[in-house]
C-alpha cells in the first residue's frame, strides 16, 4: 500500500499544485476560469492516455480479489451474484443498474446489490460493511469502493439502458425526481439549486447540469466510483449522493436507501446512452 499512497500522493501534488496556480488566475476573470477548466480537463487527459497512471485501477484489482474470496457462513464468494444479467454476468451490469430485483423485491443499484449478495449468498453480517462504506481521510479503500469499482468497470465502454419497465422502477424514477427537485434543510436547497443549470460551478468545480439529458449528466453520472484526485480515493456513487446532501446541510442519507437508490434511477435516467467509464478521474 506504500505505493498505492506515495504514488497518489505525488498526483495530488500535482494536481494541487495545477489547481493552486489556476485558481489564482482565476480570480482575474470569467475568462481565465474558463481556461482552468480547460487546464484541468487537459490534466486529466493526460492521466487518461496512459491508462495504468489511474491509480483507481488498484481499487478494481482489490475488488476482484475481494470478489472471489470464499467468506461468510457459507464460505462461498461472491462470484454467482447476480447483478440483474444472471449469476455471475458482471459485463454490462452496472449499465442497466439500478433495476428491480425480483428475489429481494427491491429496486437496486451496484453497491445495495452487492450488500445483498454478501448476505444472502456468503451469510456475511454486513452491518460493519455498511458502517465503513465510505473510507475517511487517510484510510485505506473500504470493501465496498474496490467491489462497487471492480464490478462497475465491468461495463466499461457500454452504454447506460434505464431499466424503467417494471412498476417499482418506474416509482422509484418518479421519487428520485421528486427528490430532485425538493427543497429542504436550513438553506432551502434542492438538487437542482446546484445542478439545474449548464456553466454554473463552486469555486473551480463545474457543476453539471443534471436536470436534462444530454452530455452533462452522461459525463457526471456513468463515470462512478470515481478517483477524487483531491482525496487521493475513490468514491462511490452512494458517497456522492450523501456527499451532495451533507452539502445542502441535510441530515445524513442511509447507505443503500431507497431514497438514494431513487435518486440514481432518475440520474441513470438523464445519462442515457452515456458511455460508462469507470473509474473515472475527477477533480
Ligand atoms: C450546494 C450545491 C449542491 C447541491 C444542492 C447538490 N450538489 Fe451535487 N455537487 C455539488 C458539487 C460542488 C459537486 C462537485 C463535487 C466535487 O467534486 O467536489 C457535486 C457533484 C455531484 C455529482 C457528480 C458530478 C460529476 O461531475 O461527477 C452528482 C451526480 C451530483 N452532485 C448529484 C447531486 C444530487 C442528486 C443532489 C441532490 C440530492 C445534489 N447533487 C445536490 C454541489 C451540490
Amino acid at each position: 500500500m506504500a505505493f498505492r499512497h506515495s504514488f497518489a500522493a505525488r498526483l495530488a501534488s500535482a494536481a494541487m499544485g495545477l489547481c493552486a496556480a489556476l485558481g489564482l488566475a482565476g480570480l482575474a476573470s470569467e475568462a481565465v476560469a474558463q481556461d482552468a477548466t480547460k487546464g484541468i480537463e487537459e490534466y486529466r487527459k493526460m492521466m487518461a492516455a496512459d491508462p495504468f497512471s489511474n491509480p483507481g485501477l488498484l481499487a478494481v484489482d482489490a475488488g476482484e480479489a475481494l470478489w472471489k474470496t470464499a467468506r461468510g457462513t457459507k464460505n462461498v464468494s461472491l462470484e454467482t451474484c447476480d447483478l440483474g444479467k444472471g449469476p455471475g454476468v458482471l459485463k454490462g451490469a452496472m449499465a442497466e443498474m439500478p433495476r428491480y430485483f425480483a428475489d429481494a423485491d427491491k429496486v437496486m443499484d451496484v453497491e445495495r446489490r452487492i450488500i445483498w449478495c454478501m448476505e444472502n449468498i456468503q451469510g456475511l453480517d454486513t452491518k460493519d460493511i455498511v458502517k465503513k462504506a465510505f473510507s475517511g481521510a487517510g484510510q485505506d479503500n473500504s470493501e465496498m469502493e474496490v467491489l462497487a469499482s471492480y464490478v462497475s468497470a465491468q461495463s466499461n465502454g457500454m452504454p447506460v439502458v434505464p431499466q424503467l419497465s417494471h412498476p417499482k422502477e418506474k416509482e422509484s424514477y418518479d421519487i428520485g425526481e421528486a427528490l430532485f427537485y425538493t427543497r429542504a434543510g436550513p438553506h432551502d436547497f434542492s438538487c437542482q439549486t446546484c445542478h439545474g443549470s449548464s456553466g454554473t460551478r463552486i469555486r473551480l468545480q463545474e457543476l453539471p447540469d443534471l436536470s436534462k439529458p444530454g452530455k452533462e449528466a452522461q459525463a457526471a453520472v456513468a463515470t462512478w466510483p470515481a478517483y477524487r484526485v483531491s482525496t487521493n480515493s475513490i468514491k462511490t456513487m452512494q458517497h456522492r449522493m450523501s456527499d451532495c446532501y451533507r452539502q445542502m446541510r441535510m441530515p445524513k442519507v442511509g447507505f443503500g436507501s431507497d431514497a438514494v437508490t431513487a435518486l440514481v434511477v432518475y440520474l441513470m435516467k438523464q445519462a442515457e446512452g452515456g458511455e460508462v467509464n469507470v473509474p473515472a478521474l475527477k477533480r
